[in-house]
Parts: structure tokens; C-alpha cells; sequence
């Protein structure tokens, strides 16, 4: 009971009620025969590769300031589908577009994205905790891949980081809020308007997909889940570079 006041303390009656409600949320999904199917096959994957993704982090474990707690998320891994089911229906070439995974995590998607032939596969990860988990990880996944290239996780929030990919795949497994979203949007924006072809945005449980919403951006296909967005140079006063 201490431990459950320790961390309600400092917050608003608002943040109290949105944390109750984030939690129940999470639980009641977690009891779904889908959930409780993903979960096996999470365990599969960490136990091919000797690597530890599955367990979700609670907010409170992510080590970072109190004061960013509110717009972020837990960590929750992706499972592979939720990856791979929208590419297949984006019918991209991943050895074409360097991929980046906002809000990295422990790496587990990054690694599937390393496996798939990415260009470059990068990940932004807010907790330092986490950095070191999905760089351990990715260390272990790649010594059993003869010439995989490196992925890059970056100890950063994902608001900090400057986009610079030809074309890129931007990847989000509800990472943070909508003001984060907003800032990490007009980021691709603007990498658009240099040296960026495309983007596309791989959202999956698009909490707040209407940030997409904006001047210069079409909805994709969308599958179980999860919500694609795409932009070209061209909606940005820019030609496409040739390929
Ligand atoms: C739901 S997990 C997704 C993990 C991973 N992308 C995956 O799909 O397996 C969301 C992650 O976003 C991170 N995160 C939240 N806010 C962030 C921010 N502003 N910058 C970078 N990472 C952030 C959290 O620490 C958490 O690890």
C-alpha cells in the first residue's frame, strides 16, 4: 500500500484517474486469448535468440523524470504481425528504407526489422534502463546473424531526434501522447523538406492517429491494430529525389 501512495504522490486527482483507467485498460486486454497468444510467441522469439523482450516495464521502472510520466507509455513489446502485417499490405521494399523504431524500447522490433533487410534500423529510446537492455539484446540477436548490419539505439526523447533517411519507415507501438507525436510529426515534416523522398508511418494501437490528420498526409492501408500514414517530398514543396 506504501509502494502504490509512494507513486501516486505529487500527481493531480486527472493524472490518478488517467493512470487507474491506463492500467485496467492494460489488464482487461491482457486476459484475451489474441494477448495470451502473443505472449507465447514473444516467449518463442526470446527463446530462439536468447534475448529478454517479453516483460512488459511499468512506467514507475522506465527511470526517467516524474515530470515526463504523463506523456509516456509503459513498455509493452510488439509482436511480429504487428510489423509485418503492414508492410505486406504496404507492399514495400524494406531493403529501400531505413527504418526507425520511436520509443525502442528493449529492441525487439528493431531486430525484426534487422532481420527483414532494412536499409538502416534505428531506434529512439527515452529510458537509459531500457537503452542498455534492447543494446545487450541486439548484441546477442546479431552474433547469431553472420553479417547483419548494426542497428543504432539512440538514448534520446524521440522529440530531439533529426529524421535524415532517404525514404523512411517510421515506426509507433503507442508509444508517448499526442503533444510528443505532434513535435515527432512536424520532425518528418521537415525531413521532407530536405533530403527525405517518403515517409511511411507505421502506427500500431493509434491512440493518436488524428495528429496524422494534417496537410501533406494520406491514410494507408491499415490492418488489425494498426494505422499507416504516408507523405511524399512533393506535399512539401519539394521533388522527390530520382531513384
Ligand atoms: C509500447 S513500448 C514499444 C516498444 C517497442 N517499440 C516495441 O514495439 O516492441 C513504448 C516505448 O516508448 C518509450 N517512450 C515513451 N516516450 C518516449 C519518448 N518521448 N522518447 C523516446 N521513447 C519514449 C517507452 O519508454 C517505451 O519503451
Amino acid at each position: 500500500m506504501r509502494f502504490v501512495l509512494s507513486r501516486l504522490r505529487g500527481r493531480s486527482a486527472g493524472q490518478v484517474l488517467q493512470l487507474i483507467v491506463k492500467n485496467i485498460r492494460h489488464a482487461i486486454a491482457g486476459l484475451s486469448p489474441e494477448r495470451r497468444a502473443r505472449r507465447i510467441a514473444d516467449l518463442a522469439f526470446d527463446r530462439r535468440w536468447g534475448t529478454e523482450t517479453s516483460r512488459s516495464v511499468s512506467i514507475h521502472e522506465l527511470g526517467i523524470a516524474r515530470s515526463r510520466m504523463a506523456q509516456c507509455n509503459r513498455y509493452d513489446p510488439s509482436s511480429a504481425g504487428m510489423l509485418t502485417d503492414p508492410l505486406a499490405a504496404l507492399d514495400l521494399d524494406p531493403t529501400a528504407h531505413d527504418f526507425i523504431d520511436y520509443g525502442a524500447g528493449k529492441g525487439r522490433v528493431m531486430m525484426l526489422a534487422m532481420e527483414l533487410g532494412f536499409a538502416r534500423v534505428t531506434g529512439i529510446e527515452l529510458s537509459t534502463r531500457l537503452c542498455e537492455v534492447a543494446r545487450a539484446n541486439i548484441e546477442r540477436f546479431r552474433s547469431q546473424h553472420i553479417g547483419m548490419p548494426a542497428g543504432r539505439v539512440i538514448g534520446a526523447d524521440a522529440t530531439m531526434f533529426v529524421p535524415s533517411g532517404r525514404d523512411i519507415i517510421a515506426y509507433f507501438y503507442n508509444p508517448f501522447d499526442a503533444t510528443v507525436m505532434t513535435v515527432v510529426r512536424h520532425r518528418l515534416e521537415s525531413a521532407l523538406r530536405h533530403r527525405t523522398g517518403r515517409v511511411v508511418v507505421i502506427y500500431a494501437n493509434p491512440e493518436h492517429g488524428a495528429v496524422f490528420d494534417a496537410p501533406g498526409w494520406s491514410h494507408g492501408p491499415s490492418t488489425p491494430g494498426v494505422a499507416t500514414f504516408i507523405a511524399g517530398a512533393e506535399s512539401f514543396g519539394r521533388q522527390a529525389l530520382a531513384a
